[in-house]
């Protein structure tokens, strides 16, 4: 072969290696091999001096050609390339900012606290203010005062935590009363909400669980107040048309007493599992303030009267979404919780 068909060759192969080049790497390499110091093309310009003058116009041609052909290539791909691995760069660092952001997921109120605040409501609304207790109660408050005497069996062991011979965790909100009445003067009107515990533990009782009390004090309170404020409370809560009874009932810090009904709300009244095919659900305790429960808070009984109830929150907060286990409650399985 001749010296001007190996060029031609030579420039051919180029053509096709630069080619298959994908990187300024794979570029550099081929560099060196044309156009390095022991180069292909290199190594040819070495035959100008074994040529003949005619030969060596037309091969010193011929190789520069080849020369500034390799080099103009080999330097219009690297921009090429460099383009494109600076594009490649850019798109695996970018950021798409208009995609939507990751929100904080919510959190809510426990279902027991948006009853409690829903029952809360209805009586500010009526006026009542709102009272506060310890949880930790001396037996004073808890017992005593609210005239259940040492051998009550509200005192019984199974049911009352004792923190100590004198110390309870309170098994009521009613010990309210007694902080409410020995603080404020007549007249007034409060409830009190919060947290009781009894050692107690089914498919209707958890150890604790949350109390709404309520305490009405003044000149000439009556029954048919009592009546009044429950019967709104009821129809407020769980709609105007419901039923609601008072049956006689026994309290040792009221009287007389009564526990309150209302119409069954899952069958309207005709009997169903829930009221046990009465018709009714108990919903609340109540009555007018034991003088005897006055006499301990100094309040004149002579000259005031007042009425009392209280009523459990979970049990209110079971019928509102008809829940029938009430340690469901206290599971704090999120996907049960998160339906309310
Ligand atoms: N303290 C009672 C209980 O825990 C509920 C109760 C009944 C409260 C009658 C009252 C009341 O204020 O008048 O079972």
């Amino acid at each position: 072969m001749d010296l001007m068909d190996e060029l031609r060759s030579i420039g051919k192969e180029f053509k096709v290696e630069l080619e298959g080049v994908g990187s300024t790497s794979g570029l550099d390499a081929l560099r060196v091999k044309y156009l390095g110091k022991k180069g292909l093309v290199s190594q040819k310009f070495k035959l100008m001096g074994t040529a003949s003058p005619e030969e060596k116009k037309s091969l010193g041609k011929a190789l520069n050609e080849l020369k500034v052909m390799a080099e103009g290539a080999i330097e219009a791909r690297k921009a090429e390339l460099r383009d494109e691995e600076l594009r490649q760069a850019i798109k695996a660092e970018s950021l798409d900012t208009t995609l939507p952001g990751k929100g904080p997921r919510m959190g809510r109120l426990h279902p027991v606290n948006q009853i409690l605040h829903r029952i809360t409501g209805i009586f500010t609304s009526m006026g009542f203010g709102v009272e506060e207790g310890p949880e930790v109660e001396s037996d004073f408050y808890n017992f005593e005062a609210l005239n259940i005497p040492k051998n009550h069996p509200a005192r019984d062991m199974q049911d009352t935590f004792y923190v100590s011979e004198d110390v309870v965790l309170r098994t009521h909100t009613s010990p309210v009363q007694i902080r409410a009445m020995k603080k404020l003067a007549p007249p007034f009107r409060i409830i009190a909400p919060g947290k009781v515990y009894r050692h107690d533990a089914d498919i209707s009782h958890t150890p604790m669980f949350h109390q709404v009390e309520g305490l009405m004090v003044g000149e000439d309170i009556t029954f048919g107040h009592l009546k009044g404020i429950l019967e709104t409370f009821i129809h407020t809560y769980f709609g105007p048309d419901i039923p609601v009874r008072f049956r006689p009932s026994f309290f040792p810090f009221t009287e007389p007493s009564a526990e309150v009904d209302m119409g069954c709300i899952f069958c309207k009244g005709s009997g169903c599992r829930i009221c046990k095919s009465t018709g009714w659900i108990e919903i609340l305790g109540a009555g007018m303030v034991n003088p005897k429960v006055f006499q301990y808070v100094d309040v004149d009984p002579e000259r005031y009267t007042g009425f009392a109830f209280g009523m459990g929150v979970e049990r209110i907060a079971m019928l509102t979404y008809g829940i029938d286990d009430i340690r469901m409650l206290f599971e704090n399985d999120i996907r049960f919780l998160s339906q309310f």
